[in-house]
């Protein structure tokens, strides 16, 4: 986006929000805005969307994380943090949450704004090279915003096979996307899939997905 243009979208939203208490929060919110705008136009396919999850799609996605479990949250494609800061509202300690992003410059901010989270730059659809020699237990829930649909089917079922590796038996893959299909189709053997009503409030409306492996389920 030329400079000019985020220039006047920043003064429009600040004359509407004089006054209000969130003033930073909504700079830092139309800061990301611009940025993920600018991520997308350079690469579309890889970022998946033209402006980060909204709120109340980031909260409604952290709620089917057990926030009492001990396990690891692997978050897939965390982008500016929309969802990351959900999880950590939702009570899942620093400590307990490891990033997967690709893009550099979303890799820098996000060492910036969540220091003890763990960030691994690299490709989720490689993830014995993201996460073997790290040392780490296995997950309770791994959290996907991977633009799913821009890859083949059978990578996206090979992704899904290969991080429930890395997770406890009955541990849910969680994935959103703005699709009404399962970007994982539900005939897929061995998968147990759910997927949740419409997230209405979030433009545009979302869908979350859980997946289970049904060969580790008790
Ligand atoms: C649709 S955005 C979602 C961002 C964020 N989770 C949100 O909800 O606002 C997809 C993110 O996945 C990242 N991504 C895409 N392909 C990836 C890959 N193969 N490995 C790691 N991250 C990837 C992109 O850089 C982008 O940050």
């Amino acid at each position: 986006m030329p400079v000019a243009a985020n220039d006047v979208i920043k003064r429009i939203v600040d004359d509407r929000l004089l006054g209000s208490d969130n003033l930073m929060d909504f700079r830092a919110e139309i800061d990301d805005a611009a940025r993920f705008f600018r991520a997308w136009m350079d690469r579309p396919m890889e970022i998946g969307a033209i402006a980060p999850s909204g709120a109340a799609l980031a909260a409604a996605v952290a709620s089917e994380v057990d926030e009492t479990a001990d396990g690891l949250v692997i978050e897939l494609g965390p982008g500016t943090g929309a969802v990351t800061h959900a999880l950590l509202q939702h009570g899942i300690a620093p400590e307990r949450l490891v990033l997967i992003e690709f893009n550099d410059y979303f890799c820098d901010l996000l060492r910036q704004r969540y220091p003890g989270v763990q960030i691994v730059q690299g490709d989720a659809y490689h993830l014995a090279r993201c996460l073997d020699g790290l040392g780490l237990p296995l997950a309770s829930a791994v959290v996907s915003g991977l633009p799913l649909y821009s890859r083949p089917v059978r990578e996206r079922i090979s992704l899904l096979r290969d991080a429930f590796a890395y997770m406890e038996r009955g541990a849910p893959f969680i994935q959103f996307t703005y699709a009404v299909t399962s970007p994982i189709p539900r005939a897929t053997p061995g998968v147990i899939s759910n997927g949740s009503a419409p997230v209405w409030l979030n433009l545009p409306p979302a869908r979350i997905w859980t997946y289970r492996d049904a060969t580790r389920i008790a």
